[in-house]
């Protein structure tokens, strides 16, 4: 399951709604800067690093090998969902080979992104991007399996923080150095707690196959923020389309039944770069009011517009999508007319797939095909035919536009306000 736009395509909630039908969720990507957000009977319950399957009771969480982690912020967040009354033990297991998030990391993030209040990315300063870089060129990198080899860790990091402590000093006026000692204590008390949950889980889900379990993965932010495939560099730093999946998990691509797509009935970014149909005017403010378009992990407005499907088919196709659910459809009554992009059109020409670089992104204009809208509440239809004509029509043009049947539509943030198709 991954999301096809800029991430936040509630894909929580089609998480939670799937967790029946499996056994294990996959997180293979991404680290804290996901928030996926679940509601059950109204209850809310969100969800960063650990995989939101977790809720149900049935399910064992994976964070796998291509998640990075915070050893120090996924204790504060087992602590909350376990005050929340959700059960987090040996259902939890986490990669020995993921990569650890050190507070030099959000330092180092700070330095890039920039003082003031325009960001060079508008990332959300949860280090994943450095550490990312730091695994990437290796030298620097620790996983959680050297965490739990005091001698070990404890002369890399001497190195490295004395490399990082001179860096920062650059890049940062008022930066006070790290203190190694402090670090390892903090660092190595967190893993200590942890070392329970630390596994091979490659390993483990291949057995787990092997016993005819059911892997459900759970993408965290969308296709169009993967690093290859995105809006680079308006981007997060791991391969956050489906792509990411067999790297980030050691599970082959071709052992997946299913790639579920997850797509908002409109778009919505956080942070910087090109976004063509975003809406500027009331019409915006009107669609983040009634979505509650407000970050997750941020608190950060979300950007709002029009769903855009050339974008959406482009990541379709790069997913191997076989299925939609199109979300927050209730967000669109009463709209009026409500217009979906089908091509851009840049100096003079038509175009239907997304170019490489933002500048020529930014220079798209949307061409857009109108709809008519609905004016009723639709946040109670359990069936398609509760739909007003003029949704199902939305619906259609949609699934026609990106070339794939709908799977699930969802008409409200709890688990009942769902449609469920195929
Ligand atoms: P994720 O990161 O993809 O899991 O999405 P988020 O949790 O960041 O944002 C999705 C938001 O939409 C959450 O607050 C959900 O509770 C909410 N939500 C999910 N489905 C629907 C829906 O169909 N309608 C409405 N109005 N809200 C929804
Ligand atoms: P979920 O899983 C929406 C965005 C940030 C920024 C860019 C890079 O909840 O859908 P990063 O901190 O990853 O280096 O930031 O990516 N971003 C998200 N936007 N949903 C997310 O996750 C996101 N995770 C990162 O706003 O523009
Ligand atoms: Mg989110």
């Amino acid at each position: 399951m991954v999301g096809l736009q800029w991430g936040d395509e509630a894909k929580g909630k089609i998480v939670d709604l799937l967790t029946d039908e499996h056994d294990i969720v996959v997180r293979f990507q991404g680290g804290s800067n996901a928030g996926h957000t679940v509601v059950r009977d109204g209850k809310k319950y969100k969800f960063s690093l650990i995989p939101t399957g977790i809720l149900n009771p049935r399910i064992t969480g994976v964070i796998a090998n291509g998640v990075v982690v915070d050893p120090v912020s996924l204790l504060q967040e087992i602590d909350t969902l376990r005050g929340a009354g959700v059960h987090i033990g040996d259902n939890l297991i986490i990669s020995d080979r993921a990569h650890v998030i050190f507070p030099y990391h959000r330092k180092e993030e700070e330095g890039l992104e920039g003082a003031g209040t325009k960001k060079a990315i508008g990332t959300t300063m949860r280090g994943i991007g450095p550490c990312y870089r730091d695994k990437a060129s290796r030298v620097h990198g620790i996983r959680i399996g050297d965490l739990l080899q005091t001698g070990l860790l404890e002369r890399r990091l001497t190195s490295i923080v004395e490399v990082k402590n001179k860096t920062l000093a650059a890049l940062l006026p008022d930066f006070e150095p790290f203190d190694v000692k402090q670090l390892l204590d903090q660092y190595q008390s967190a893993a200590e707690k942890l070392r329970l949950h630390v596994v091979d889980t490659t390993e483990y889900l291949h057995t787990a196959l092997a016993g005819g379990k059911r892997l459900l993965f759970e993408g965290a932010q969308g296709t169009l923020l993967d690093v290859d495939h995105g809006t680079y560099p308006f981007v997060t730093s791991s391969s956050s389309s489906a792509c990411g999946l067999a790297a980030g998990s050691g599970v082959p691509a071709q052992r997946v039944g299913r790639f579920l797509g997850i797509i908002k009935a409109y778009t919505t970014r956080v942070g910087e770069g090109p976004f063509p149909t975003e809406l500027l005017d009331e019409k915006g403010d009107q669609i983040r009011n009634r979505g509650k378009e407000f970050g997750t992990v941020t608190g950060r407005p979300r950007r709002c517009g029009w769903f855009d499907a050339v974008l959406a088919s482009y990541s379709a196709r790069i997913c191997g999508v076989t299925g939609l659910a199109v979300m927050l459809l209730d967000v669109l009554s009463g709209l009026g007319e409500i217009q979906i992009c089908t091509a851009y059109e840049r100096v003079g020409q038509q175009l239907h797939t997304l170019p490489a670089d933002a500048e020529t992104l930014a220079q798209c204009k949307p061409v857009y095909v109108t709809k008519p809208g609905w004016k009723c509440d639709v946040s109670a239809a359990n069936r398609l035919s509760d739909l007003p004509a003029e949704a199902r029509d939305y619906l259609d043009t949609i699934s026609a536009l990106v070339g794939i049947p709908i799977d699930i539509v969802s008409v409200g943030p709890d688990r009942n306000q769902t449609i469920r198709l195929r």
